[in-house]
């Protein structure tokens, strides 16, 4: 019976991972209602067709455009999902543009899409972290595409009807690298990161001298509260955020808290505390991402699983599949047998991810075209 269980359910898997085809038509005027299971703004249907992409279960998606004329819900993109695979309806609607996930084509795995439009009268408000004047907007997308920490960017015009802030240039922040949204304790699981995981796109010659300072608190000065399974985790993302001067790591939560002072840091001694410093303009050391984490789960984000006899296999399985960032496997220390053997692999969303998108005259938005310069791996 045991048997019969596993491979109807290696059977029903197998049928929803691999019967996808890749699909890659957009259907302009055409609605997939319902069935939703998350919601972003994105300013055009290829920004949206990424999310889908890169969302762990999301196969279709439905894009609301600009020319919409029943209600505001502009740049809405709408990420979807059935048992089947396909839209249960599919129903005419002008204004709208809907389409599938390209997971399963091969170019649903580049992980560094170059997004080069630019759109006018449109704004990205939030997630700024720095702004000066520019002359125009193409210098303020210049400087977004120098500044690291940029992904996207805001630029008043000389129009603007706010004189005070025209041409004022809004860099603007959005996490690139794979984070891990739930880190919790669990008996009987394991799980690390994929070997390929991405944690910078720029190539350094100096070789980041990671400074740690094991039991030691930070006190205050928190910007954000982020999860991580290390130190060395806590401090890839501190690193990889604008205005994060310190962290400090908190074991037995695995808090990491990115704090923001760049005038000073008062440390005091406290065990299960580790506290660090971001690197700058260096190759990162990336061992961390080989370490497997015992007795700890990155709960949720799940691609899908499969059934494996031990944890390096999955970590394997997840180092060979492109869209793979990181995994948890369940060894049969777990309290329930039913999960037994299970290795999900596991992503999240790292394409800019925008707080908000609407329309605004006589402003300019777009995306850094730090990817658009990019040589790709396989032509190194
Ligand atoms: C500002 O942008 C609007 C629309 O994008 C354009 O019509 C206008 O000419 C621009 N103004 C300046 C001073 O560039």
């Amino acid at each position: 019976m045991a048997v019969h269980l596993i491979l109807l359910g290696l059977l029903s898997l197998c049928s929803l991972s691999f019967s996808q085809e890749c699909n890659q038509a957009l259907q302009v005027n055409v609605d997939f209602p319902g069935t939703d299971i998350a919601f972003q703004y994105s300013p055009d249907v290829q920004h949206c067709q990424l999310l889908c992409t890169q969302h762990p279960s999301c196969l279709f998606f439905t894009f609301v455009r600009a020319d919409w004329t029943r209600d505001g819900r502009h740049f809405y993109c709408y990420l979807k999902s059935t048992p089947t695979g396909r839209p249960n309806v599919q129903t005419p609607l002008v204004g709208v543009t809907s389409g599938y996930s390209l997971k399963p084509c091969s170019q649903g795995q580049v992980k560094e899409p170059c997004l080069s439009e630019v759109y006018h009268d449109v704004d990205f408000p939030g997630a700024d972290y720095r702004f000066l004047f520019t002359a125009d907007y193409e210098e303020c997308q210049r400087v977004c595409t120098q500044d690291p920490s940029c992904e996207f960017f805001t630029f008043a015009n000389g129009s603007f009807s706010v004189e005070t802030i025209r041409h004022k240039c809004h860099l603007k922040f959005s996490w690139t690298i794979p984070r891990t949204p739930i880190v919790e304790r669990t008996a009987g699981v394991t799980s690390g990161f994929s070997h390929n995981a991405q944690m910078t796109t720029q190539i350094y010659d100096a070789v980041c001298q990671s400074k740690l300072f094991p039991d030691t608190d930070i006190a205050g000065q928190n910007v954000l509260v982020e999860r991580a399974a290390s130190p060395e985790q806590c401090q890839a993302l501190c690193s990889a955020h604008p205005t994060c001067t310190y962290f400090t790591f908190v074991r037995s939560t695995f808090s990491c808290n990115l704090k923001k002072n760049p005038d000073k840091m008062v440390t005091t001694a406290r065990n299960g505390y580790t506290s660090g410093l971001p690197t700058h303009f260096c190759q990162p050391d990336n061992n961390w991402l080989k370490v497997a984490h015992e007795g700890v789960d990155f709960r949720g984000s799940d691609i899908r699983f499969e059934l494996m006899d031990n944890a390096e296999e999955c970590q394997r399985t997840c180092t060979d599949d492109p869209n793979c960032q990181f995994y948890t496997y369940v060894t049969k220390n777990f309290r329930d047998r039913n999960f037994w053997r299970r290795c999900y692999v596991k992503r999240v969303i790292t394409v800019p991810s925008l707080p908000k998108v609407t329309k605004l005259n006589n402003v300019v938005s777009g995306f850094t075209l730090k990817k658009c310069l990019l040589i790709p791996k396989s032509h190194v």
